[in-house]
């Protein structure tokens, strides 16, 4: 049986990686793209969005949303190049509908239980929808969310992992939500990176030249503002757990969100004391087969 699914996404490379990867895996079907600011501008994330699913002969509605956090004003990421897909060249320009909260509400009330939600991006649309329609939580499936980090550094700032960082108020909205969580946080993406001999495996695909073009750029950017090696394709691992989730061991934990903090800003902080009362709202990733994703990567990507 497919799981239903709206991809909530900033492209970048790995949410390409990502709708590439929940597009091929025959698991799911897609039901919307919807867009928000982070990686890049609004427009350059749509217009990266509509230019993927092109790349793979993916028919499907793309609803732009948020321009800017709820409360803040936006930071864009600087790994991703200008524009947030270098490595290919993006002119299609696709419109802005500036509706994709609304979407996210229509498409789940008419699909009660059934749609899960892959959020991999600062979750601002989230929280518009579930703020404008508090029932809406209660109607969808599950959320997957790349985000986070629980022992990790941060990756954009000391404690911070970008997607929550770039809108901590929003991810305090989702996070305190009555619907139930996958997080994939840095820590596990960490141990995951891929290599351009990888990428190379997936010679003779259709999008071998577009991928090998974009990671070039990506493994380049990465390394140089974050001094990682190999590509962190963080998305790829969150839409992995629709793809695959015996892959994926999970751990229930209370996890709430700095909103408040000067130097921990979007930290996700963890209670990992082995006493006092919890209470329990997320379900954190805390090991994926690391053979089993490459193996499926490398495989359904060729396809
Ligand atoms: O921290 C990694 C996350 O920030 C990923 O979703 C990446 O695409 C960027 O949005
Ligand atoms: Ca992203």
């Amino acid at each position: 049986m497919r799981k239903k699914i709206i991809i909530d996404t900033d492209p970048g490379h790995d949410d390409a990686l990502a709708i590439m990867l929940l597009a091929k895996s025959g698991t799911v079907d897609i039901e919307a793209i919807t867009t928000v600011a982070g990686n890049a501008t609004i427009a350059e994330v749509t217009n990266n969005a509509r230019f993927i699913a092109d790349l793979i002969g993916l028919n499907v509605p793309i609803f732009s949303g948020a321009e800017k956090p709820l409360a803040r004003p936006l930071i864009q990421a600087v790994v991703h190049g200008s524009g947030g897909l270098a490595g290919v060249t993006v002119t299609k320009k696709e419109k802005l509908t500036g509706n994709a909260a609304e979407k996210i509400i229509e498409i789940v009330r008419k699909n009660p239980g059934e749609i899960s939600l892959v959020v991999i991006g600062p979750e601002t649309n989230i929280a518009k929808a579930f703020l404008k329609d508090p029932i809406v939580p209660t109607l969808v499936k599950q959320l997957v969310i790349m985000g986070g980090t629980i022992e990790a550094p941060g990756n954009k700032n000391r404690v911070g992992e970008f997607n929550i960082f770039v809108d901590p108020e929003a991810a305090k909205v989702v996070f305190d939500a009555p619907v139930r969580k996958i997080l994939v946080p840095l820590d596990q993406c960490n141990n995951i990176p891929l290599f351009m001999e990888d990428f190379r495996k997936l010679k003779g695909s259709p999008l071998y030249r577009p991928i090998i073009f974009m990671m070039r750029e990506f493994i380049k950017g990465i390394s140089q503002f974050e001094n990682t090696k190999g590509a962190l394709v963080y998305d790829a691992l969150a839409a992995y757990f629709m793809v695959n989730p015996k892959a994926v061991t999970l751990k229930s934990m209370d996890l709430r969100i700095e909103t408040k903090g000067e130097l921990t800003r979007g930290m996700t902080v963890a209670d990992r004391r082995n006493w006092g009362q919890k209470n329990p709202n997320v379900d954190v990733v805390v090991g994926i087969d690391r053979s089993a994703f490459i193996r499926d990567f490398i495989s359904l990507l060729s396809k």
